[in-house]
């Protein structure tokens, strides 16, 4: 496998050898400090990030590299100029790319044309680099076996609700999505991809449009913001109004297992998708998991570099 373009390329394989490597690289950040000397490695991003830029840039430091961080406008793709192009003059200079953006078909382009390997680090679709970031820090807390237990996100069904379908149908686990009916439900096509994945690795995939089902009896309760980058600032109100029900509050972390975690993939609104008492309360385990953000980019980049992913295509 070249790329990481979306969440559902990645094998079960691939996961537990990015999840072993990310542990090896949270113990020692320099174990593989040549991999990438003198190396370039561009991050382009036509949306905002604080995690994502940051545990990037360190991960490129730490393996040897220098990041170019390379913004929406800076780009002649602003003024016309096409992907495949782009792509091509990038695969000259870079060893890698890291890239952000609105269409998951911009990324999936990218890789078709792009020699290097190309990852994406969020579209409106899936956010794969995150979800890694995600299954270390819930291995650290409850070990590799996942039956008997339930990992539910709930909010609004966007790209982490898909990607956390998807990762929990690899990975062989009973997942949960507890979003609104209709327009902020998880999209079909995401659910699909679960579900096929799922026939094969035994997990269960649910989708359910009651908070408190959600929550009932979750090991993992996950949530993110309501309004994701690019989000119709028009349709504010009415999808506030929609996904309020599902707030996580200290009230539904009573209904999860008295051993339960609170997770999100940050940034986060106190006061709206989660109360204050949560996130930073006893249960939260969002500072490791923004911790692991490095960690598993740097596995990502390590072995996507050395062509040692093999996909499940
Ligand atoms: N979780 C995440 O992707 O954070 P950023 O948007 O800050 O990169
Ligand atoms: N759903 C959010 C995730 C941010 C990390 C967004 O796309 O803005």
């Amino acid at each position: 496998m070249k790329d990481l373009l979306r969440t559902e390329h990645l094998s079960r394989a691939d996961v537990e050898l990015l999840l072993d490597t990310a542990a090896k690289f949270a113990e020692d950040p320099f174990l593989a400090r040549s991999t990438l000397a003198n190396q370039t490695v561009g991050i382009y991003m036509t949306k905002p990030s604080t995690r994502t830029r940051l545990a990037s840039e360190t991960a490129i430091a730490h393996l040897g590299g220098t990041p170019v961080f390379l913004r929406g406008d800076d780009l002649q793709l602003g003024r016309g100029e096409t992907i495949a192009d782009t792509a091509k003059i990038m695969s000259g200079f870079l060893s890698a790319l890291i890239v952000r953006t609105f269409a998951q078909s911009d990324v999936d382009e990218l890789g078709k044309y792009a020699s290097i390997p190309v990852i994406n680090a969020l579209t409106d679709a899936d956010h794969p680099t995150q979800l890694l970031a995600d299954w270390i820090t819930i291995r650290e807390k409850f070990g590799k076996d996942v039956s008997g237990r339930k990992f539910t996100y709930i909010g609004d069904g966007n790209n982490m609700a898909h990607a956390w379908l998807i990762m929990g149908a690899i990975l062989g686990a009973h997942v949960v999505a507890a979003t609104p009916d209709g327009k902020w439900a998880p999209d079909a096509e995401a659910i699909t991809t679960a579900k096929k994945i799922a026939e094969k690795s035994g997990a269960k995939i649910e989708v359910v449009h009651d908070a408190r089902a959600g929550a009932e009896g979750a090991s993992v309760l996950y949530t993110d913001v309501w309004m994701s980058m690019g989000d119709p600032e028009a349709e504010r109100a009415e999808k506030l109004k929609a996904l309020s029900p599902f707030a996580v509050t200290p009230e539904l972390m009573k209904l999860t297992t008295s051993d339960s975690i609170f997770m999100h993939c940050l940034p986060a609104h106190r006061g709206e998708e989660v109360s204050a008492d949560v996130i930073d309360g006893p249960a939260s385990v969002i500072w490791r998991e923004a911790f692991h953000r490095r960690t598993t980019i740097q596995a990502i980049l390590y072995h996507l570099v050395r062509g040692e992913l093999t996909g499940n295509l």
